[in-house]
């Protein structure tokens, strides 16, 4: 049976090597895992040398920092938007697609951390910019907050087959994103845009109600189409869509049932686009460690989500199936 490659998408950052590497529980080091051979899918770093640099031990675990929040824009369906004063090393490493931080009160434990995707991040004036939408007890508490927020990161791992975003250059990319799935989208069209990509952007409002990238878009001069991609009106678009043109990649923020039908799709028209999705498993963490985001490949392989990088078709296979 082939075994599966996870690419971890702290190697080479300055958190890595993590305190799994201690636990002989890291993702790529044969070495860091316990076993006497090396066979790392070698990325340009040794996760073992850098270990041995590091005194035989892990660098430390990512910081909380209070920041004051900026400005906060309540819109109908639960949407808030924040903007938070961050320090310029922090707004610069979350300005790349697939990043996202942990906010909390300052005065709640560390249980009501609650994930959110960097929508945009200003390095030049030390600001990110949050959507969310308030849906349960964490995001509740958030929606109380005016004036200071706890920020933990940066994360990276918001999307899965980032990759393919970073490498595509000059093709035609489909953009496809639902609902709150608009926040981590932003960063997606302004890489592929820099990168020099010819951009087709679909957009539905779902649940949030509202096109909440409009405006950031009109600043891009890039234009996009609304339609609701759960009905039948949005397979029919994205059907003919796919049947007209080549698309080098394709992004689908949204919820594993956009995913799969979005996969299939591809499938029928025969695309053999790259393909990259929102990283909907649920993260506690973020760190490795408390393993509510563990998933298996078909293989059995343990995979943590927060950090690993999977194969993205067969990721979104393996969500559907597990329902
Ligand atoms: S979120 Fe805790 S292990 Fe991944």
């Amino acid at each position: 049976m082939v075994q599966h490659r996870i690419e971890c998408v702290d190697i080479g950052s300055e958190y890595c090597p993590c305190h799994l590497a201690e636990t002989n529980d890291c993702l790529i080091c044969s070495h860091l895992q316990g076993k006497e051979f090396c066979d790392c899918n070698w990325r340009g770093v040794c996760v073992y040398q850098e270990y041995v640099w590091n005194g035989n031990k892990s660098k430390s675990l990512r910081s909380e920092t209070v920041c004051e929040i900026e400005e906060k824009i309540e819109h109908e369906g639960n949407l808030t938007i924040l903007k938070i004063k961050t320090s310029r090393t922090l707004s610069r490493q979350l300005k790349e697609p697939g990043a996202y931080v942990f906010l909390r009160d300052v005065n709640l434990p560390h249980y009501y951390d609650v994930p959110m995707s960097v929508m945009d991040a200003d390095d030049m004036n030390e600001y990110i910019y949050i959507a969310y939408q308030t849906i349960g007890a964490k995001t509740k508490m958030l929606k109380k907050l005016n004036d200071k927020v706890l920020v933990r990161g940066p994360f990276w791992n918001g999307l899965i087959g980032i990759k393919y975003i970073k490498s595509t250059r000059n093709e035609n990319c489909l953009i496809l994103a639902r609902g709150i799935a608009q926040a981590p989208t932003l960063s997606v069209i302004k890489k592929l845009n820099r990168n020099g990509c010819n951009l087709k952007v679909i957009l539905d409002k779902g649940r949030v109600g509202k096109i909440f990238l409009s405006k950031y878009l009109k600043d891009l001069k890039i234009g996009y189409t609304e339609v609701n991609l759960m009905e039948n009106e949005g397979e029919l678009l994205v059907d003919s869509i796919l049947a007209k043109e080549n698309y080098g990649l394709v992004y689908v923020g949204g919820s594993d049932l956009l995913q799969k039908r979005i996969l299939d799709l591809l499938e029928k028209n025969n695309c053999n686009s790259n393909l990259v999705v929102t990283n909907n498993e649920k993260f506690c963490c973020g760190e490795g460690i408390c393993g509510s985001c563990t998933t298996f490949t078909e293989n059995g392989e343990i995979i943590k989500a927060c950090k690993s990088q999977m194969d993205v078709k067969k990721t979104v296979e393996r969500r559907n199936m597990l329902g």
